[in-house]
């Protein structure tokens, strides 16, 4: 079954095409329009959907190489509901045009079951550790949409701690990826920010990005790369801690991470390190892209699922 994924639900315009042998095609336009604002602006990111998303289906059709996919999914939520609905209306109408199934997909599950997609990935049951924008939150995986919350962030997520941390330093948005590059250059020992919830399985942030402030507004500021190394410090700390512990309460020595921040160098390292059985997805099938999202489509298709045209986008939609 080849099926073609649609992603909109934040700034990524996305489109892939996932048969059994994997990815024949993996399209993702960033939009700069953002960058302006320091952050996502909704409405602006549903038009430049609007603009693109069938040029982006297109274009992962014809580097396919096919005509038509055996099915349609897309992202359905959790995400910007105008974002979203973009994407899901088009593949709902694509789905249609074609008479093929349709399904709508979660967005949160598509980065759960990322490291699934290259051959060698986890079996069940795996955890799944899944670092984004706006989730931070430790899975148990038993099968494809048997999913458990283990733990997860009370405040802020991962990548929103790292985004509001580069707005404070001054370094633009998304914070992410430029606090990682300055983090590989700095001291994570300069500066002693704190890992909040220690002893809990639950994570915060909200506490560290306070220290953070404190910090940048103290005489004894610490140069950047010294401050984003400290601060990227904390935060993997805090991560690997949670799996290490999970993985020994559970017995369950596999664990997968999946979302924008398993895209952070220093992350995949510390947990490489862990002498657990890590699976770490390429980063491109870390941060937001719609291989992921046709991957967990076709796994639930393949199951004999399929969602009728009237399913809805979902601004907020657990997993489990
Ligand atoms: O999964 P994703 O692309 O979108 C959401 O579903 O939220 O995650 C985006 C988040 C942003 O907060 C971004 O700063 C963060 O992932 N991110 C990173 C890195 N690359 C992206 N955080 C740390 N290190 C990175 N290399
Ligand atoms: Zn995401």
């Amino acid at each position: 079954m080849i099926v073609l994924g649609i992603e909109t639900s934040c700034d990524e315009t996305a489109a892939a095409v996932v048969g059994p042998q994997g990815p024949l095609a993996d399209i993702v336009w960033s939009q700069d329009v953002h960058a302006l604002y320091g952050g996502v602006v909704p409405e602006l990111a549903a038009r430049a959907h609007a603009e693109k998303v069938g040029v982006a289906a297109a274009a992962a059709l014809a580097e396919a190489g096919i005509d038509r996919p055996d099915a349609v999914v897309a992202t359905a939520g959790p995400g910007l509901i105008g974002a979203v609905l973009v994407g899901l209306a088009w593949a709902k109408a694509a789905a249609f045009g074609w008479g093929v199934p349709f399904l709508g997909v979660n967005h949160l599950e598509g980065h759960l079951l990322s490291a699934t997609i290259q051959a060698g990935g986890p079996s069940f049951p795996f955890l799944a550790l899944v670092v984004s924008g706006g989730h931070t939150t430790l899975y148990r995986a038993d099968d494809v949409g048997t999913y458990a919350v283990l733990a997860e962030t009370r405040d802020d997520a991962a990548g929103e701690a790292y985004d509001k941390v580069a707005r404070m330093m001054g370094l633009g948005y998304p914070g992410g990826p430029v606090i990682d590059r300055l983090a590989a250059e700095g001291n994570p020992e300069a500066v002693a920010f704190p890992r909040p919830l220690e002893g809990s399985l639950d994570v915060s942030f909200a506490g560290l990005k306070t220290a953070v402030r404190a910090h940048l507004m103290s005489e004894a500021r610490a140069a950047d790369a010294d401050v984003a190394a400290s601060f990227q410090a904390a935060v993997i700390d805090v991560l690997r801690s949670r799996v290490e512990r999970v993985a020994r309460e559970t017995g369950i020595p596999r664990v997968a991470i999946g979302g924008g921040v398993a895209a952070n160098r220093g992350l995949r390292d510390a947990l490489r390190a862990t002498g657990l059985e890590v699976h770490i997805p390429p980063m491109g099938h870390c941060t937001d892209n719609a291989v992921m999202i046709a991957h967990a489509g076709r796994q639930r298709l393949l199951r004999g699922e399929h969602d009728g045209l009237d399913a809805g986008a979902r601004a907020r939609w657990a997993v489990a």
